[in-house]
This record gives C-alpha cells, sequence and structure tokens, in this order.
C-alpha cells in the first residue's frame, strides 16, 4: 500500500527516535476553585520510542498510563517537561502547528472501538472523513475508493463492510475499523491505550497480530498501554513499568519479565500465569510482594524526609548485563557482585523488604 513515512513537518535523521519523552509531569488540581492541592499523576517520565519499536506501557490503574499517552497526543497539557517527535518538540508548536500537521504523525487507539464510532454512520464515513480531513486518499473518487478497500484488506476487513454500520461489527472488527480509520492519516506513531481489553480473549490476538504486521510492514512505531504482561512479552520489544506515575523498571520485554528487579514489577509478574514458572506460583510471597509494594506508597519521591523511599529520588540502576537496556529506579534495589566477580541482577529481600517497611511505617 502507499505509504509515506516522511514528516511533513520535520526533517529527521532516521538516528532521531520517532518520540522522546524527557522529565514529564502532570498534576491535576484537587478541590474546588479556590484549592491548592493537586494530584500528581506524573512526574519526571523519559520515554523513547525508537523507529519501528514497540513499546509497552505496563502499570495498575491509576497509575498514570493515559494521562501519559493524552499528554502525547495533546489531549491534556503537560505540567512541565518535553514532548519531542522527529527531533521537535511539539508543546513548543504553535495551536495551528499543533492540529492537523501534528494529527497526521501521530494517531490515537483507544480502548472502546464503539466509543469511538459514531453509530449512525456507515464504516465507510470514517475512512473517509480521515482521508478527507488529511488530504490523503487522492484527487479523483477512483483513487479514493482504491484507498478505502485497501485500508479494510490492511486491518484484514472485507472491503464490502464499507458499507456496514458500526453494530453489525463483531468488537474485534469494530477495533479493526478504529485502527484502519488511523491508519488512513500515515501516521509514524500510534499511540494504542488498552486497544484489546474490551475484545474477547479469542480475537485479542488477531488484533495484535495486526498491530505487529503494521509496525512490520509500515515501520509504525508504537506505545501499546495494557495490563496484560502476556501480551506486552508477546508483542512489545520492549516494556516499561509505571508506577505511581513514574517509570520504576524499563528493559526487552523478554528480559524485564523474566528477571523483573523492581518489588512492584515482580508484583505484576507474579499474578501472570507463565507455563515456564509452573509451579512457582507462591500464594505467600506474592502477599509478602504486595504488601512492600502497599506500604511503599511513598516510593515516587516526594521530599518527604522522614521516608526513606521518598527522602532521595532514586536513580537509575542497570541490571545484569550492561549489554541489555534493562534498567530500575528503586532503593531496594542492590546491584551485588558474584563469586566471579560478574555485576548480577539481584532481587531485593524480603528481610530488606521488612526493613524498608518498617521505616517508612
Ligand atoms: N482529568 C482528570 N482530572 C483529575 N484527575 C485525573 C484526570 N485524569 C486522570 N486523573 C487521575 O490521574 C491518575 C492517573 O490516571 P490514568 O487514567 O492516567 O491511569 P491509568 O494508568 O490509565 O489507569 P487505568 O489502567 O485504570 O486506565 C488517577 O489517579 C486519575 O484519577
Ligand atoms: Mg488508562
Amino acid at each position: 500500500m502507499s505509504h509515506s513515512s516522511t514528516s511533513p513537518l520535520a526533517g529527521p535523521t532516521t538516528s532521531t527516535p520517532a518520540l522522546q519523552i524527557r522529565g514529564l509531569g502532570k498534576s491535576f488540581p484537587l478541590g474546588g476553585l479556590f484549592s491548592r492541592a493537586s494530584l500528581r499523576a506524573l512526574h519526571g517520565v523519559d520515554l523513547t520510542l525508537g523507529r519501528g519499536e514497540i513499546v509497552a506501557l505496563v502499570g495498575e490503574s491509576g497509575s498514570g498510563k493515559s494521562t501519559l499517552a493524552r499528554c502525547v497526543a495533546r489531549l491534556e497539557k503537560p505540567s512541565s517537561g518535553a514532548i519531542l517527535i522527529d527531533g521537535v518538540d511539539i508543546l513548543k508548536r504553535d495551536r495551528f502547528q499543533a492540529s492537523r500537521a501534528f494529527r497526521s504523525q501521530l494517531q490515537m487507539v483507544f480502548q472502546d472501538p464503539f466509543g469511538s464510532l459514531n453509530p449512525a454512520h456507515r464504516i465507510e464515513h470514517f475512512l473517509r472523513r480521515s482521508l478527507a480531513i488529511h488530504g490523503k486518499g487522492g484527487s479523483s473518487e477512483q483513487e479514493i475508493q482504491r484507498r478505502l478497500e485497501e485500508l479494510m484488506v490492511t486491518v484484514g476487513l472485507q472491503a464490502d463492510m464499507l458499507n456496514s454500520y458500526p453494530h453489525e461489527l463483531s468488537g474485534g472488527q469494530r477495533q479493526r475499523v478504529a485502527i484502519a480509520r488511523a491508519l488512513a492519516v500515515e501516521p509514524q506513531i500510534i499511540l494504542a491505550d488498552e486497544p484489546t481489553s474490551m475484545l474477547d480473549v479469542s480475537v485479542r490476538i488477531g488484533v495484535l497480530n495486526l498491530m505487529r504486521k503494521l509496525r512490520d510492514d509500515q515501520g509504525i512505531s508504537m506505545l501499546y498501554i495494557t495490563h496484560d504482561l502476556a501480551s506486552a512479552r508477546y508483542l512489545a520489544d520492549r516494556t516499561a513499568v509505571m508506577f505511581a506515575g513514574e517509570l520504576v523498571e524499563e528493559g526487552e520485554s523478554l528480559d524485564l519479565l523474566a528477571n523483573p528487579a523492581h518489588p512492584y514489577t515482580q508484583l505484576l509478574v507474579s499474578a501472570v500465569p507463565d507455563p515456564s514458572r509452573a509451579g512457582s506460583y507462591d500464594p505467600v510471597r506474592r502477599a509478602e510482594l504486595r504488601q512492600a509494594v502497599m506500604a511503599s506508597t511513598n516510593c515516587a519521591f516526594d521530599g518527604d524526609p522522614n521516608q526513606p523511599c521518598s527522602a532521595e529520588e532514586p536513580v537509575r540502576h542497570q541490571v545484569g548485563d550492561p549489554k541489555n537496556s534493562h534498567w530500575v529506579r528503586c532503593h531496594l534495589y542492590q546491584p551485588w557482585a558474584g563469586a566471579d566477580g560478574h555485576a548480577l541482577a539481584s532481587e531485593p529481600t524480603l528481610a530488606t523488604e521488612r526493613t524498608h517497611m518498617k521505616a517508612s511505617a
């Protein structure tokens, strides 16, 4: 299919990452008009999305994943930090630049495909509209028609479904339409916020495979937000873990999920059924981890000197082999040298966690 990978706004070198998030912060005001209280939804988030890379963002409900995506999509205004697409800080662009040209670089796919498709219109309407807004369909009706059919085929739908209404499609088919609508714009980046979580398990894999194919065939970079660690391992090159508005660990998906270093990541991983860890599920260990994580609600630096985990902002530690890009930010993490002198990834002991909990009580 015809796909243009050149940016309409910048002339990036191929080494420039598709997306760089630097020191991103977002606070929401709490209370009434005159209240000064605020909720810190994001703090100091640094994340890079390489060209043609899929990065999963995982973390529990309320950890700030959607807020991050909404800031990048300019649906929320960040309180601090920078967001660079093709090396250009989008927060410094004026409104006009930020609108149409920006949307043609970056598209979002949401959790609820039904909510984003007006039931009064046929599928053709949504795709045709996207093409028209971004001037991508071609100059003749014949070209537009060919492009519409091409988009349907790309997302694995039959072209005659263009005449269907959203309610005539299954959830998986509707999500494919939502993806086709995003593709109509020929974006370089797709932010997918839990795109499969409302779908039946049997069709989830099809949507994940479609996302992977789009990356492979068209080089689209994707931020894949999910609660599902198994799908992160399946789809994403790298996985980043968000806890209380901060990234606490990041690495290649296979490595990070096999050797989680942060107690919070360990807790998330311990809940995933994994045949390779059959028999290793330890409910006592899991309960202790949960307690340790819950006790450290101030895991995020908040300047309270009485909280050992918050008196100082944790620094990043390399986990395991320096060749891989696995890092963790946790005061509990202590890399230790093995007998042969190599730095090894250590797992914080529960004794350490208990000390931490007691000290922070
Ligand atoms: N518009 C808003 N006004 C006030 N608080 C908000 C707003 N949007 C998000 N929040 C708060 O910011 C925090 C992060 O929310 P966010 O939706 O980013 O979490 P999430 O990780 O996407 O959760 P989930 O997995 O449930 O989707 C939450 O405490 C939420 O209540
Ligand atoms: Mg969310």
